[in-house]
């Protein structure tokens, strides 16, 4: 996958894409990353980026001209053909999720653009594919916003991760939260693991791998289970721990 961003910090990205999980998907060549500094796309000699908004109010915005002149160099297409598929980072975007994650993972390549200040100007949207935000409260950039987008796509790229089934089993991935987790010690401070996981019965784990996921994601978040995939022995579990929601699909 190759992904480009648009941003006035470049120097944000170093140490997260030298890091773990983008490292070694940079080092595999499942991703490749081009950072585009905004500011070699002004026109000015001060590099401005921004203006006092119309209207009055706080703050600055980013101006059109250097960010569609940024969005129109990186997401050209490449030597192939492919246009970058091109997001915009901004609270007021669509909500990413799992489902987003694996959607962008299919994609051949992305655009990045990370707002500053205020936000963009309105016009710049025309630019862009997309709208999203990754939570309901609001940063200071982009930046880091693109960073959890980017990360969650790129460990669902084929071969990323050392094992393969991973992401398939994490949470969101099936439409639950995952249960808990155990490793050695069998027993830590008086706390043993449960006998099931140490039994070598692998259908006796699964089972209870799935009835600790019901547990948890009623417990945590029941909303997830109005639209999870659950079999009718899932319904009967969730039903032994009081929830009546969505019997009848
Ligand atoms: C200070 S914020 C601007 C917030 C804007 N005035 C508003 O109320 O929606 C600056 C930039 O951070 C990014 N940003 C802030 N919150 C975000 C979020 N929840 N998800 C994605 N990007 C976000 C956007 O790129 C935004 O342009």
């Amino acid at each position: 996958m190759k992904v480009h961003v648009v941003t006035i910090f470049p120097e944000l990205f170093g140490g997260p894409l030298a890091t773990g999980v983008l490292r070694i998907a940079r080092e595999q060549g499942a991703l490749e990353v081009a950072i585009h500094n905004l500011r070699d796309h002004t026109t000015d000699r001060h590099l401005v980026v921004d203006d006092v908004p119309y209207g009055g109010g706080q703050g600055m915005v980013m101006k059109p001209e250097p960010l569609v002149a940024a969005i129109e160099h990186a997401g050209a297409p490449d030597a192939s053909g492919v246009r970058p598929h091109r997001i915009l980072l901004s609270a007021r975007g669509a909500r990413f999720t799992q489902a987003s994650a694996a959607a962008l993972a299919a994609l051949p390549s992305l655009l990045f653009v990370c707002g500053r200040y205020e936000g963009v100007d309105e016009r710049v949207t025309a630019w862009v594919d997309e709208e999203l935000s990754i939570g309901d409260y609001v940063l200071s950039g982009g930046e880091l916003a693109a960073l959890v987008v980017l990360d969650a796509v790129v460990r669902l790229l084929p071969g990323v991760l050392g094992n393969a089934a991973s992401p398939a089993d994490d949470s969101f991935a099936t439409g639950l939260l995952e249960g808990p987790q155990y490793t050695r010690p069998p027993e830590f401070r008086g706390v043993r693991v449960p006998d099931v996981v140490r039994s070598g019965d692998h259908a006796a784990v699964a089972r209870w791998r799935r009835e600790e996921a019901l547990r948890t994601t009623l417990a945590r978040r029941p909303d997830l289970l109005e639209h999870a995939r659950l079999d009718d022995a899932d319904r009967r579990f969730l039903a032994s721990l009081g929830w009546t929601g969505a019997r009848t699909r």
